[in-house]
């Protein structure tokens, strides 16, 4: 085996603090310049450091080795805080056995029944909206994609004050998440009002999941949705004991799911809505589409496989908005990654943006062209908006199906432009959110179909 290289560190780290102004200065531009120091390279962020893997190969390699690379670090021991030990977060010893418990809700045959719902609150979403008007579209998005994911998941049983709260308390608690993996944990219990607004929007998620659970199992009936697949699933490769979900495993599962399926999806369709309003020639094309397929009628399921030029958009904008940007591991046995050398209990990130903004991957990768897809299956090592590997997202028909219906019914009815010329730019998080989104909407005139 030859030498291990030392791995660089960033530069402009600063006593004490490390690289945590540069990063809060400007996230995505500080990460985006690190592939031109190596492979890997290191961050600090005041005593703890962590390594990024810049090479597609090298991220690739990671992500298909999850017993050595596996979940943890400071950040999923925050995401445990409020999801335990889910889909998402456990640690590989228990990870085969969760996930063939939860595939069964993500199966294809369960699609047409989620779908219904989703159209439902596309349908309600897109019903909303004024001939005219300038929209905060991000949060309109937000609140019926959000619906439209609890809905499919529970179909029954969700109180409608919580289904305001909602996305209110995903939001709370994913930003909760970030900085209380950033602040000293001391800082974290104190009782200010940003930390009583994280404890209230983490119990009263729980709570109120833990309710709907119970009634789903007292009614013992398959409604359709993600719940009753999850309760009736049997995993026979495990013992007696440990063949269904208990109460509270299953209880982490749609904490975890509605934490990292809701915001990334509704996220995902602010981010076309944002390019197609920059790009009117495209957002004509879809439409010229959606009226040929549809002739008026509302989507559906079945209608997605030929709205090919929304799956283009839509491939696109994960490519240039990956929701889940940076997802981190940790080393669980001295190992080797490339030229370098790991100990046991490295800290590594991967981050799908910084891969798919290399120019070396993807031409021009700045710019958002739908067309590039056209005829071309995406790289899975080199598109990574649902990571990859055994811990590859389950969620990724369900977001994608979702996403879809929402273009597909907005679009049909509604222009967007930009209202303004202020700079529409990525809050960063857990997720990339669209700031400063506000587009005028315009009543479409009749196609001719
Ligand atoms: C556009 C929307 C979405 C994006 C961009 C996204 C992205 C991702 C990524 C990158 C991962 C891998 C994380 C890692 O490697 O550490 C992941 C995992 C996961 N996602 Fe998603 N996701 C989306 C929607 C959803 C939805 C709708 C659900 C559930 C309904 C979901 C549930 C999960 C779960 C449970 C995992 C963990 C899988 C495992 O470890 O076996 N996601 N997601």
């Amino acid at each position: 085996m030859s030498s291990s290289a030392v791995v660089p560190t960033a530069r402009g780290a600063l006593p004490l603090v490390g690289h945590a102004p540069a990063l809060l200065r400007d996230a995505l531009g500080f990460f985006s310049a690190l592939p031109a120091l190596g492979d890997l390279v290191r961050i600090r962020l005041g005593s703890q450091s962590m390594v990024l893997v810049c090479s597609p190969e090298l991220t690739w390699k990671l992500l298909q080795d999850d017993r050595t690379f596996d979940k943890g670090g400071h950040v999923m021991d925050r995401v445990r805080e409020i999801g335990g030990d889910g889909l998402a977060s456990c640690p590989h010893s228990q990870h085969r056995r969760q996930r063939r418990l939860c595939q069964p809700s993500f199966h294809a045959s369960r699609y047409a029944g989620y779908s219904t719902v989703m159209a439902a609150e596309a349908e309600a979403a897109a019903a909303q909206l004024r001939h005219g008007q300038t929209a905060d579209v991000h949060r309109h998005v937000m609140r019926y994609a959000s619906q439209a994911g609890v809905r499919a998941m529970f179909s029954t049983g969700v109180p409608d004050e919580y289904m305001e709260l909602f996305p209110g308390d995903v939001a709370t608690v994913l930003e909760g998440i970030v900085v209380r993996a950033v602040l000293p944990p001391v800082l974290t219990r104190l009782p200010t009002p940003g930390n009583r607004r994280y404890f209230q929007a983490r119990s009263r998620t729980r709570q109120t999941v833990s309710r709907i659970i119970a009634q789903h199992r007292a009614s013992g009936t398959d409604h359709g949705d993600l719940l009753s697949s999850l309760l009736a699933a049997t995993d026979t490769e495990s013992d007696d004991g440990s063949r269904t979900l208990s109460d509270s495993e299953a209880l982490d599962q749609v904490v975890t799911f509605l934490l990292a399926g809701t915001e990334t999806t509704a996220t995902t369709v602010s981010w076309a809505l944002h390019l197609l309003a920059q790009n009117p020639q495209i957002q004509r094309r879809v439409r010229e589409q959606i009226d040929t397929v549809l002739r008026g009628a509302a989507p559906s399921h079945d209608d997605l496989p030929r709205l090919e030029l929304i799956d283009h958009v839509i491939t696109e904008t994960l490519r240039l908005y990956p929701a889940a940007w940076l997802n981190t591991r940790i080393t669980t046995r001295d190992t080797r990654l490339g030229d370098f050398d790991l100990p046991q209990g490295t800290s590594l990130v991967y981050s799908p943006y910084v891969i798919h903004h290399r120019s070396d991957v993807y031409d021009d990768p700045e710019l958002f062209l739908p067309d590039r897809w056209h005829g071309v299956r995406p790289d899975r090592t080199t598109y990574l908006p649902f990571g990859g590997g055994a811990r590859k997202c389950i969620g990724d028909r369900f977001a994608w199906t979702e996403i879809a219906l929402f273009l597909a019914t907005l679009l049909s009815r509604w222009e967007f432009s930009p209202a303004d010329d202020r700079p529409v730019v990525p809050a960063v998080g857990l997720s990339l959110t669209p700031k400063n989104l506000r587009l005028r909407v315009t009543r479409r005139t009749a196609p001719d179909c």
